[in-house]
């Protein structure tokens, strides 16, 4: 039995929440007990629960008194417990956070509390005590002193703590065991995995022109399971890159969404830039450290060939003689991981040679991302977060890189999106192309691991 204490302005606010449905059903069969504290019962007849903030400006605060009051209150009813303040500013709440927790407090794995040493005996966190501010909020100094943990539910402001304390406990109490009917109902879920939940249909098998699709109705379980995991890749990978990325996900899974991601490709263009002398469609030199470094980020991020650009013979020769020897069994044995790394260079005399090569490749046009050190005036502009936006078209994706002063205004105009200039705090931003380069296959195609 889990023993949660609610401490609120308004209690009347829970009274259909906790009669209701599963957490109904999860009253009645003995599993969650609540206990509310309406904040007002702490005080003296005609005593406010709240008092001005201190400094300029108008806002009323929840006074210490009060709070602590009903947080003894809580704890002489049903013993120490774990608080929960809510706050647009404590961590944000997610499916990792709330199984982190829930394992701490239900499953008794250690916890990180700020309590009395005394206090740390696991089985006393059976207790969660829920502290649902308004107003202006908490005074500081009562969530330093008393706060396990300070949960946000999003990044927006509401007017109390109740609609987020409700939030908690939907996602916090389906986990225990008995409250959802069928556990795999919870452990399929979205975000479980690195995955979203796959699609689900019901009858009828036609509605509004729509069918469920064949292979759900065609028995065959084993490839039932294979559609469906391919089927929560793909809507993860398109809505959710960001969770993917940062969810530590399984050799597997990783090889299921590179099945499921358009192949990407790369362009140095050292040709059709904008260069020092004031040229709009100048060339640049080669430089040696890029062909390597940039073919070493490729190889990183899973870039299927990276091309270099020049309309210059002599320049293209230097290329060529320069990869001649990466190219060749010299190379090889020279330094193998290197040689893995420059075999998808191809150098090229033209732009329009990249995009052709990548078609008759693929069977389909790429879609052209280009970059900028500067916010580019015209075109469909795209942040790192806009994997989705890109992907949902199915097409092979080319970066195109510039060298000097940038792509000329002739390559930008074929541009289908153009991604954020890379930037730091500092309003410096002249990156090393390969530097640019690294941090931009990174920020798209990079794993960011959230440690546990
Ligand atoms: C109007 S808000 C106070 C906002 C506070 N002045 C700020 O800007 O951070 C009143 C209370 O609503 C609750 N609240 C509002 N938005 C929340 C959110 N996104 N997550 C969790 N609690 C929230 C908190 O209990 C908060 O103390």
């Amino acid at each position: 039995m889990i023993k949660i204490s609610i401490i609120t302005v308004f209690p009347e606010l829970y009274d259909n929440f906790i009669k209701t449905s599963l957490i109904g059903r999860a009253v009645d069969d003995g599993l969650v007990q609540f206990n509310f504290v309406k904040l007002s019962d702490m005080c003296q007849p005609k005593e406010r629960i709240d008092e001005p903030t201190v400094g300029p400006g108008a806002g009323m605060i929840i006074k210490p008194e009060v709070i602590e009051k009903a947080i003894n209150l809580c704890q002489e009813k049903s013993g120490v417990g774990f608080k929960i303040f809510f706050s647009p500013q404590g961590e944000k709440l997610n499916q990792r956070v709330l199984r982190k927790l829930f394992n701490q407090l239900v499953f008794d794995k250690p916890i990180n509390s700020n309590t009395d040493a005394k206090d740390t005996d696991p089985s006393n966190f059976k207790h969660i005590i829920l502290i649902c501010s308004r107003y202006e909020g908490i005074d500081e100094r009562v969530e330093k002193y008393y706060s396990d943990l300070s949960l946000s539910i999003g990044d927006y402001v509401l007017m109390g703590g109740d609609l987020p304390a409700q939030v908690f406990l939907e996602c916090f109490l389906r986990l225990l065991p008995n409250v959802v009917g069928r556990s795999e109902s919870v452990e399929n879920e979205s975000f479980q995995s690195s995955f979203l939940d796959h699609p689900e249909y019901g009858l009828p098998v036609e509605w509004k022109d729509q069918y469920v699709p064949e292979i759900l109705r065609s028995g065959n379980h084993a490839e039932i399971e294979k559609w469906r995991k391919n089927q929560a890749c793909q809507k993860t990978i398109l809505n959710r890159f960001d969770w993917f990325a940062s969810n530590q996900p399984t050799a597997a899974e990783i090889a299921l969404a590179l099945k499921n991601i358009p192949n990407h490709y790369v362009v140095l263009m050292h040709s059709q830039v904008n260069t020092k002398d004031g040229n709009l469609s100048g060339h640049t030199s080669v430089a040696s450290i890029d062909i390597h470094d940039i073919a070493r980020s490729s190889a990183t991020y899973g870039i299927k060939k990276y091309f270099l650009v020049t309309g210059l013979e002599d320049q293209f020769k230097i290329m060529q003689q320069f990869l001649e020897f990466w190219h060749s069994d010299v190379g090889l044995n020279y330094n193998a991981s290197r040689y893995k790394a420059v075999e998808r260079v191809k150098p090229v005399r033209s732009f329009d040679e990249v995009v052709k090569d990548i078609e008759e490749l693929e069977n389909a046009k790429p879609l052209i991302v280009t970059t900028s050190a500067k916010d580019h005036g015209n075109g469909t502009k795209i942040d790192y977060n806009s994997q989705g936006l890109v992907w949902k078209h199915n097409r092979p994706v080319l970066i195109v890189l510039g060298t000097g002063q940038g792509l000329c205004e002739e390559i930008m105009k074929k541009s289908d999106f153009i991604l954020a200039p890379v930037t730091g705090m500092t309003g410096y931003n002249h990156l090393s192309v390969r530097s640019a380069a690294a941090i931009i296959l990174d920020r798209w195609l990079g794993l960011h691991p959230i440690t546990e």
